[in-house]
């Protein structure tokens, strides 16, 4: 049974393997605990004492809020776990006047289902940053 928490409290790094799958450079457990900590918002998926999936926000809580980064484990994905994280933080932030994330536009079929809308954006990638601190 997959448990959600919004709170990262005895949240360890050794919890958070397995993440940033295909990423040529990906961050370290430890850094990634640091992204969920300094992000406003957080949803965790825990199968027992493992986090198998996990979606920030950053926001300015009163008009703005950005989805960075949406992930499950490919052992769990398929079961709802993600659209059930999205939900959840769609939830958290339904106060707020603009939410927007970015997405390749294969999963904007599965971010229409938890209520979003198809855009257009910009953005920049610094990739020899791409690991973070
Ligand atoms: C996207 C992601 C979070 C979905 O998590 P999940 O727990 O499998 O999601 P759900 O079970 O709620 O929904 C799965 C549905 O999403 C859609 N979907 C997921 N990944 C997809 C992809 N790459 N292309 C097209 N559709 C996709 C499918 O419709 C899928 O349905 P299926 O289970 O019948 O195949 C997960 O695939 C993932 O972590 N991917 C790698 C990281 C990523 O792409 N994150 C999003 C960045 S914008």
């Amino acid at each position: 049974v997959i448990q959600y928490q919004t709170s990262l409290e005895g949240i360890r790094a050794d919890q958070l393997e397995g993440f940033f799958v295909g990423w040529p450079n990906p961050p370290t457990a430890a850094t990634h605990l640091e992204i969920l900590k300094r992000a406003t918002h957080v949803v965790l998926a825990m199968d027992g004492s493992s986090v198998v999936g996990f979606v920030t926000a950053i926001s300015d809580g009163i008009l703005c809020a950005y989805i960075p980064l949406l992930e499950v484990l490919p052992t769990h994905q398929h079961q709802g776990i993600g659209s059930e994280l999205m939900r959840r933080m769609l939830e958290m932030l339904h106060e707020i006047y603009m939410i927007d994330l970015l997405c390749d536009p294969d999963l904007q079929a599965f971010y229409s289902k938890v209520g979003m809308e198809e855009s257009t954006g910009m953005l920049v990638r610094n990739f020899t940053r791409q690991a973070g601190i």
